[in-house]
């Protein structure tokens, strides 16, 4: 028997700089789906920034308030949600995201990363640091397994733009059975 589509929304994961929000963005227009930024939410929420709520709750702080955001957010339906690269760090929010959605893993290299979060390294205090690449390459040591473990679908955006990361996504998506598309 053909298994039932079950699952409407659409969670992207990755690194910091491996266009989670750009191409979420760009994916939910083209499936005419509702897009949501998960730290977008968190800064309402808080009625902070994120380097704000890093400074005066400490990371700490911050997981708590991501945690509770995911818990609100995963119930919705039909949505492309864009997931701070740290969501993965807490396996709730993985089961969250997972009952409702399919997961899409963006990477990229790590120079490309590099690259991709020069220009707004203030905005990301994990990676407001002396040495970035060498930050960047611990992160991704420790987080690599958590995100391959969470991921559905797995995509490289080292050498793909917004509109190539989108196409290979709905193929991807066409064929999972969990999704209706
Ligand atoms: C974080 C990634 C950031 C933001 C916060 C922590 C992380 O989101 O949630 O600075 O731990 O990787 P982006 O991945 O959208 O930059």
């Amino acid at each position: 028997m053909e298994a039932k589509p079950d699952k409407t929304n659409i969670a992207l994961i990755g690194f910091m700089g491996t266009g989670k929000s750009s191409v979420g963005r760009a994916l939910a227009k083209r499936l005419g789906r509702k897009f949501i930024e998960l730290d977008c939410l968190i800064e309402q929420n808080a009625g902070q920034s994120i380097p704000e709520i890093f400074q005066h709750h400490g990371e700490i702080g911050f997981r708590e308030l991501e945690i509770q955001t995911v818990k609100v957010i995963a119930r919705e339906e039909n949505v492309v949600i864009a997931c701070g690269g740290g969501v993965v760090l807490n396996k709730i929010n993985v089961d969250r995201l997972r009952e409702r959605g399919v997961i899409i893993y963006l990477t990229a290299s790590p120079a490309t990363i590099l690259k991709r979060t020069s220009r707004d390294r203030l905005a990301r205090p994990l990676l407001n640091v002396e040495d970035p690449i060498m930050r960047i390459k611990e992160l991704l040591k420790f987080r690599k397994p958590l995100y391959e473990s969470a991921a559905d679908v797995t995509i490289n955006t080292t050498r793909l733009n917004i509109d190539a990361v989108v196409v290979e996504i709905i193929e991807a998506l066409k064929g999972n059975e969990s999704f209706h598309i």
